[in-house]
């Protein structure tokens, strides 16, 4: 049984004859304290700390150690008890309070699971909205750790309640505050809408579950047999559902990479990124001369550019598993954090498609929310083609990323490396949406289709009457090419701004940011704007 509150068993040693009944001298006052504190720490008790350790788990207060910087946190309502009949666990199952990470201050939830499977109820409930509300009030990002039951059997209606109560908070602190949920246990039923609010998921491999109906659930209603890892782990969320956005081996691998994470975010939307210089901006890379195969055909690794340009050489992809043809994460340059966005080449070509834009309209939101600059590197054949991508929904969901990136007012800048055809062009952070500083690569090829579907559409009479008709077509194909796969049409008109060495783009980048770092643009006053959902 978990150890329970019993004023009775608190010796008071030092009570001398001459206070009045009841009243504790100085010293047994502070012998009280430390034992509650004492007691409140305990949590669920040591048997139950070695379960959860059995399992490959932290404890909800080792999570917190491990996050925060040695000896800042603070604790809030560790003697907050339930509320029905029955034992009482001081703090409620779940630790609250705040500290600071690499010395910023951050608020923090850390679920108990010690404690009645860390279920949350109507006192439990209460404390998470208390520390969500210090971290709205003061500015700060919230960091919470799920590891729970769900809502508490034994509180009925009461616990549903007190979801709501967090699910309205979540929403309310949506683009005001960092919020950030890790994943470290059991997360199911509704549970799962308030870290789904949330700006950034974590889950660790083996140990963290998240789904709306468990797998008992699924087989009696689908005769589906499947495993809480496939149906609800780390992987299935993070390269399947795209749920989550970063998955880590292990837990302490977890809370090192929220800490990253944080590195690159400001505490709330009024303030800037923190700096951190540590490379040098005028630093060039001939290697990027030659990264562009000469066949059109072949792809290359954009992440050797984006690492080649950024400070440090570090990026810290975000959603790294899922949708790869578009790659999403956070960089510095020049010291100033910034959100990339890039196409991948080497899977899907760099298609657009359903998940990958998904995947990058939300990151674009988060960063136009946080005033992260946008660095967008382009090489985009265009949407992917199909019947599944149509049925299911390329246009709506396509329109995201064209949405995030024009309501965008944060700076944008953006490299086109090789491709910008079509619709893709105009969606990846063009001039006409409001882009800052365009730039260009020699071998970009910027426009309407690419030069074999332009050449069988323009030239399909001609080319299906036999003979000679492939020496015709590579001529049309040369023509094409010639005229119309580079960047100087539209650096003729302006769309770009200017056509740039490769090995300079880390230079000529930081330059640019230089200048849109002061930006100031708004759009129209409206309640919201309603983005195609
Ligand atoms: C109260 C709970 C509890 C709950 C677990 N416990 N879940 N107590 N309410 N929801 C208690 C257990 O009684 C047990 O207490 C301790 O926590 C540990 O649980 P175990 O079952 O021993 O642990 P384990 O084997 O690891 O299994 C974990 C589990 C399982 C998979 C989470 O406990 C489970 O299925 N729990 C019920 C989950 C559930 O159905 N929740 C409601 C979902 S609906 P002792 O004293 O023995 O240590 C929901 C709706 C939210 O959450 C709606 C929001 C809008």
């Amino acid at each position: 049984m978990p150890p329970r509150v019993r004023e009775k068993t608190i010796k008071h040693k030092h009570q001398t004859e001459s206070l009045p009944a009841g009243t504790l001298g100085h010293r047994d006052a502070l012998e009280k304290l430390n034992q509650l504190e004492a007691q409140s720490k305990l949590g669920g008790g040591a048997a139950r700390i070695k379960k959860q350790h059995e399992k490959g788990k932290l404890s909800a207060r080792e999570r917190i150690d491990l996050l925060l910087d040695e000896g800042s946190f603070e604790e809030i309502d560790a003697f907050v008890t339930h509320n029905f009949p029955g034992e009482k666990i001081l703090g409620d199952g779940v630790i609250t309070g705040y500290g600071k990470v690499n010395g910023r201050p951050v608020c923090v939830f850390s679920q108990d699971f010690t404690v009645f499977g860390g279920s949350l109820g109507e006192r439990f409930g209460q404390k998470i909205c208390k520390v969500m509300d210090m971290a709205m009030k003061n500015g700060c990002p919230i960091i919470g750790f799920n590891d729970s039951g769900g809502a508490r059997i034994q509180e009925g209606v009461v616990s549903l309640g007190a979801y709501a109560d967090i699910f309205l908070r979540n929403t309310l602190a949506s683009g005001v505050i960092p919020q950030i949920s890790a994943i470290l246990g059991p997360c199911a039923g509704g549970a799962v809408y308030s870290p789904a609010i949330t700006d950034f998921i974590f889950m660790v491999e083996g140990t963290s579950h998240m789904f709306v109906t468990g797998p008992a659930v699924v087989e009696t209603v689908t005769h589906e047999k499947v495993s809480f890892e496939d149906l609800g782990g780390a992987e299935a969320h993070a390269a399947t559902s795209g749920v989550a956005h970063f998955r880590s081996p292990s837990e302490p691998e977890c809370i090192e990479a929220i800490k990253r994470l944080l590195s690159y975010l400001p505490q709330n939307n009024l303030e800037s990124t923190p700096f951190l210089a540590d490379d040098d901006p005028e630093r060039e890379d001939e290697r990027l001369d030659t990264i562009i195969p000469d066949n059109p055909a072949k792809p290359y690794n954009m992440l050797d550019v984006i690492e080649t340009v950024a400070d440090g050489h570090a990026l810290q992809q975000v959603h790294e598993d899922y949708a790869q043809n578009i790659i999403t994460g956070f960089a510095r340059l020049g010291g100033h954090a910034v959100g990339i966005v890039a196409q991948q080449p080497m899977v899907l070509a760099g298609c657009l498609d359903i998940h990958s834009s998904m995947k990058a309209a939300r990151f674009v939101r988060f960063c136009d929310a946080f005033n992260i600059p946008l660095i967008t590197f382009v090489d985009v054949p265009g949407f992917l083609p199909g019947v599944a991508q149509e049925h299911g929904g390329i246009i709506k969901h396509g329109a995201k990323l064209l949405y995030a990136y024009c309501e965008a007012t944060v700076p944008k800048l953006s490299v086109i490396t090789r491709k910008a055809y079509g619709g893709a062009y105009d969606v990846m952070s063009s001039k006409h949406i409001r882009g800052d500083v365009n730039l260009a690569w020699p071998t970009a090829e910027i426009a309407v289709m690419g030069a074999e579907g332009a050449v069988n559409i323009l030239y399909a009479k001609e080319l299906a009457n036999g003979e000679g008709s492939e020496a015709k077509r590579a001529e049309l194909l040369a023509e094409y090419r010639e005229k119309f796969c580079n960047p100087y049409e539209a650096a003729a008109r302006g769309y770009i701004d200017a056509v740039i060495r490769p090995r300079q783009t880390r230079k000529r980048l930081i330059k640019a940011l230089e200048l849109v770092r002061n930006k100031r643009d708004t759009n129209p006053p409206r309640k919201h704007g309603n983005i195609p959902l």
